[in-house]
């Protein structure tokens, strides 16, 4: 089965909306920014790197999105605050926040350092909580957080102790987040990829195994990253209005398959 890639969603069904993408500039995060502006949005992407975040800024711009782009290292809080107030600048408000930011390597856990772990859990998990906190204000009353996970947790992944440990508490932080911030008017949510063609995570995690991967996805196919950010558009729409503290899997089923093939 195929991806068929037309989206479901009208041009302007984020009209009037802005997007805080961290890990924007690349990988599933650039995609989903580009979605979600294509959509309507006005988007303001982060990364650690300038170049890329210039590059996207400008792709943005050839296809008609408003975007803004920062440099921020998602594991400062002081970064997190400044990007946040950056695009409630730029745009006068901010109504969705997708933490995307990640970081991940293959390592054995008896060969993984502390500071190896403690990197990864900060990016991904501790990143996460600045991020959301400093938007908090921002989206208080109508906005939407969407944390990107992962399905590494749901059993256990080889040589991932450190991402899959920082996964688990995206998920955990989904979870209370929706139900102390629901009152306050913000939803949030995640979504959790399986294997991606095309992103950091298939040449670091599984170099050289995309036949491999495919034969074991139910699917039989790696998911596109639009189809990672279409779920995304989903849960930001009103469709998803009653949706919080969940994490969608978006996987073709992978982590169904605990058969040993
Ligand atoms: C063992 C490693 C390592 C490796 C780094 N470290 N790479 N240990 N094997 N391959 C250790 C270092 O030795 C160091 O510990 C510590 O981690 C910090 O490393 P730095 O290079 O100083 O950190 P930093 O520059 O912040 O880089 C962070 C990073 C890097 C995670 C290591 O790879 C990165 O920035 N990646 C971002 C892009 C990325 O990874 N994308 C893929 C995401 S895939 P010591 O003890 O020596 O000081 C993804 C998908 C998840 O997230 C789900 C998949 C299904």
């Amino acid at each position: 089965m195929q991806a068929i890639e037309i989206s479901p969603f009208t041009k302007d069904v984020l009209k009037g909306k802005v997007a805080a993408v961290t890990g924007g500039s690349s990988g599933i995060g650039l995609e989903i920014a580009k979605q979600l502006g294509l959509h309507g949005a006005h988007v303001a992407i982060c990364g650690r790197r300038q170049k890329p975040i210039d590059d996207a800024v400008a792709e943005f711009a050839s296809l008609g999105i408003r975007a803004f782009g920062a440099q921020c290292d998602v594991r400062k809080p002081e970064h997190a605050t400044s990007f946040i107030n950056g695009a409630v600048r730029e745009f006068g408000r901010l109504d969705i926040l997708v933490n995307s930011a990640a970081g991940n390597f293959l390592c054995p856990a008896e060969d993984l350092s502390v500071n190896g772990f403690k990197t990864v859990m900060e990016i991904d998990a501790v990143g996460v909580f600045n991020m959301s906190k400093a938007a908090f204000e921002a989206l208080r009353g109508h906005g939407t957080i969407v944390n990107i996970s992962a399905t590494l947790h749901y059993g256990a992944t080889w040589f991932q102790v450190h991402a899959s440990s920082a996964k688990a508490a995206i998920d955990s932080i989904t979870r209370t987040l929706g139900m102390e911030w629901g009152p306050e008017g913000i939803r949030t949510v995640g979504v959790a990829p399986g294997p991606v063609a095309g992103t950091a995570g298939m040449t670091k995690l599984a170099p050289g195994m995309s036949d491999a991967v495919n034969e074991l996805v139910p699917l039989k196919r790696m998911a596109t990253k639009w189809e990672i950010a279409m779920s995304v558009l989903f849960l930001v729409s009103n469709g998803a209005g009653y949706i919080t503290g969940e994490t969608l899997v978006v996987d073709g089923g992978s982590w169904l398959n605990t058969s040993l093939t």
